[in-house]
Parts: structure tokens; sequence; C-alpha cells
């Protein structure tokens, strides 16, 4: 076992840094103080390949392993993790679905401009009465002559308003459960396909959320991925890497509150010295460290799982489950670190507090998480009625 990144990894990891450092830290503030959803930035992200980190580079991907793209993300996760959302939908729960389950058109049509920025997509299957129990579809795909009609509702769907493509689940039969779900890959120019932003949120100011209404929306047959009733395996799937990207960005956000604490630390005086040098200071950067540490080292695991090609859903949602409590965790102590100077926007650790705390909700709440983790342990399902 060998714990030392390779220098190709390192190089990945410190051209990550220096492009959020230059590009995404210093905009960060000025993007959640205006709600800004900064289009411009994500071209940037475009430009640097990390929209499609993970995708095959003959479909215009930047061809990394999971692994890599781990440390990408971590990186844009110390910096901003509503730029860091955006990657892990587009690359994760969009683009990660199309590489696996997609015909050679779909490859074609969607994977480039998804990886240049030039399209965004987007993931629904939350629907304002299913979120956890995501196999309980409300909305709607009824067969015609020449495609499918969609008919229903989605929530909270991170970039619905910009997304040019949106993976919608849908129920071909409610008899068959889950095995009549099937996944469409739906042009959001459409008509019947309409948008609203989901305004107040507690954090991610410069992300967009938003509500999908379906109204009698006609897809082809070609827009289908995998076949009728693959959709919530397509869905899981894509949660399995979405949710090592949600992973991956706390580990950024632990990072970056032990960063920014022991800075300040040091230059905070109080009793005529450095705060740093107060012992229960330094046991709140110890503990940041310690779930920095073991977060970090969950996601590496999950990561080299993926790359090994075995089969890594318990781990992911140890890593994620983790990593996403201990990213709230970390961003509290940083803000107690800090003070009253934390309560503000002049520090990071701030931002990082609202941020983080979406983290243990979307892409599977840590409840989901454990419940993920219970089953493979005992082989009992809890939520199947004993
Ligand atoms: N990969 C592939 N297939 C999988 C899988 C995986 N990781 N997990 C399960 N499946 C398959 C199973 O093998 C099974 O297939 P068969 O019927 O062929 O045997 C099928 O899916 C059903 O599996 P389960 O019995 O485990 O399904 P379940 O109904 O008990 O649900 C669950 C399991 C884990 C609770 C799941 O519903 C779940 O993850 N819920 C949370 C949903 C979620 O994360 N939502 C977030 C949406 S994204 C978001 O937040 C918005 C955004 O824009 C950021």
């Amino acid at each position: 076992m060998d714990f030392d990144l390779t220098d190709e990894q390192r190089l990945i990891k410190e051209t990550a840094r220096e492009f959020t450092d230059k590009e995404i830290v210093l905009q960060s503030r000025e993007n959640a103080r205006n709600h800004h959803f900064d289009i411009e930035m994500i071209k940037k992200v475009a430009d640097q390949g990390y929209l499609g980190a993970i995708v095959p580079q003959e479909y215009g991907g930047a061809g990394l392993d999971y692994f890599s793209y781990g440390l990408v993300v971590e990186e844009i996760g110390r910096g901003d993790s509503a730029i860091r959302t955006v990657i892990s939908v587009q690359t994760s729960l969009v683009c990660s679905g199309i590489v696996k389950f997609g015909t050679e058109e779909q490859k074609q049509k969607y994977l480039p401009k998804l990886c240049s920025g030039e399209w965004l997509g987007c993931f629904g299957l939350t629907e304002p009465d299913t979120g956890s129990d995501a196999a309980n579809q409300k909305t709607r795909a009824k067969k015609t002559d020449s495609g499918w009609v969609l008919n229903g509702a989605k929530m909270w769907i991170s970039m619905a308003n910009y997304a040019k493509v949106a993976l919608i689940f849908a129920q071909t039969d409610p008899a068959l459960g889950h095995k009549g779900i099937a996944c469409f890959l739906v042009d959001t120019d459409q008509p019947g396909y309409t948008a609203q932003t989901i305004e107040h949120k507690m954090g991610l100011q410069a992300s967009d959320t938003g509500s999908i209404s379906l109204e009698d929306v006609e897809v082809s047959d070609d827009e289908m991925l995998g076949d009728v009733g693959d959709g919530f395996k397509i869905a899981m799937s894509n949660l399995d890497s979405g949710r090592y990207s949600v992973a991956a960005g706390c580990v950024g956000i632990c990072q970056g509150c032990v960063e920014e604490s022991v800075r300040y630390s040091k230059e905070r005086e109080q009793f005529g010295r450095p705060i740093a040098s107060f012992q229960l200071v330094q046991a709140m950067i110890a503990d940041m460290v310690l779930k920095t540490d073991a977060s970090r080292m969950l996601v590496w695991r999950a990561g080299w799982l993926k790359d090994q090609g075995r089969p890594n859903t318990l781990e992911t949602s140890i890593a994620k489950l983790h990593a996403t409590e201990a990213s709230l965790e970390c961003a509290n102590l940083a803000i107690q670190v800090h003070g009253g100077a934390g309560y503000v926007d002049d520090h990071p650790v701030e931002r990082y507090f609202r941020d983080a705390r979406v983290t243990t909700l979307y892409e599977g709440t840590s409840q989901i998480q454990k419940l993920i983790i219970g089953r493979a342990m005992t082989g009992i399902n809890a939520l199947v009625p004993a």
C-alpha cells in the first residue's frame, strides 16, 4: 500500500489548487452575495476539462480516473461548493450515466457538448413527493407511436434553469415498481418543459436550484437512456458517482476550514499572544485535521475501488456520510476559532458553514447512507416491512 500521490496525481491536484485560488476563490464571496450563477466561471472550469473529468477523451472528456477526479473536486470544493456542485451534477449525475448506459449515438451527441460546457445538464430524480424513496416516481411516461410523452414534476434540481439536457426519470408502468422506471434525455427547449428557481436557500447561493414541470413533453425513442426498466439502476449508478463527488468536495471544505483556522489563529492576538498558542484553539484545529484526514482516506478508498472496477456502493456511502458530516462539524469549529469574525462573510468559513449544510441532504441524506451501510452489514433491508 502506498499513501503517496504519484507525480501525475500531484500535478493534477496542484493544477486544480492553483486554478481554484486564481479563478474561483476571489470571486466566490461576491457570487454568493449576489446569488450569481457564474456562467463565465463555469466556462473556465470546462476549459480546464473539469466538467467531463471522467469522460473518455474520445468524447471530449479529460479521461481522468476516479481517484484523480476526486483530487480535482476536493480543490474546487475548498474554493466554492456552488461551482463544485456544477461539476458533481454535470460530470457524475449526468455524464457518467451517458458514458455507462448511452448508445454510441447518444455519447457522440451529448458528451462533447457537456464536457465543453456548451451544454449543461441536470438530474431529474427528486419530486415534490418523492425524495429518499426514489423508486416511487410519480412522473409518468406514456408510450406513443413515435416515442413517449412525459408528465410530472421535479423538485430541488441543480441547474434546472440552465440545463439544455435534463435526465428525467419517469414511471412507465406503476405496477412494475422500480422495474418500470425509464430515464429520458429531455431537451429542455422542448414545449412543456418549464423550470422555476427555488428562492431563499440557506446556502449554495451561487448555484441554481429549481423545480421542473413537465406537461406533455414529447421525447423520441432515441432519447431514452438504457431500456424501459433501467431507469432506477441508472439513477443509483449515477448517484454512486455523485456521492463520491460530493464527498470529495466536502474534504475540500474540511481542508479549507483547517487552513483558514490555522492562518487566522496565528494572526489574531488575545491576552497578548496569538490565539493559536492556546490549547483549546489547538484542540479545535486538531479535531478538524482528524475529520479531514479520515474523510480524505475514505474518499481515496472509494475512488481506488471505482478505478479497480470493484463494487463500491458501500464504501461510497461511507465516504459520503463521513465527509459531509465532517464538513459541517469542521465549518462549525472553524467559525468558533474565528469568533465574531467567522459570523460574517469576510472569511470563507461563514460560507463553508451554510454551503456544507445541504451536503448531508442532497444525493441521499445521511440517514439513507446509514441504511445502505446497515443493509450491507446485516443483510436486512430496513426499508422493507418485516
Ligand atoms: N447501482 C446499480 N443498481 C443498484 C444500486 C447501485 N448502486 N443500488 C441498487 N440498485 C438496484 C438493485 O440491485 C435493485 O435491482 P433489482 O431489482 O434488479 O434487484 C434495484 O436497484 C432496487 O434496489 P433497492 O431494493 O436497494 O431499492 P430501494 O427502493 O430499497 O432504494 C435506496 C434504495 C438506497 C433508499 C434508494 O432509493 C436511494 O438511494 N434513495 C435516495 C435517493 C437520492 O439519493 N436522491 C438524491 C437525488 S439527486 C439530488 O440530490 C438533486 C441534485 O440535483 C443534486
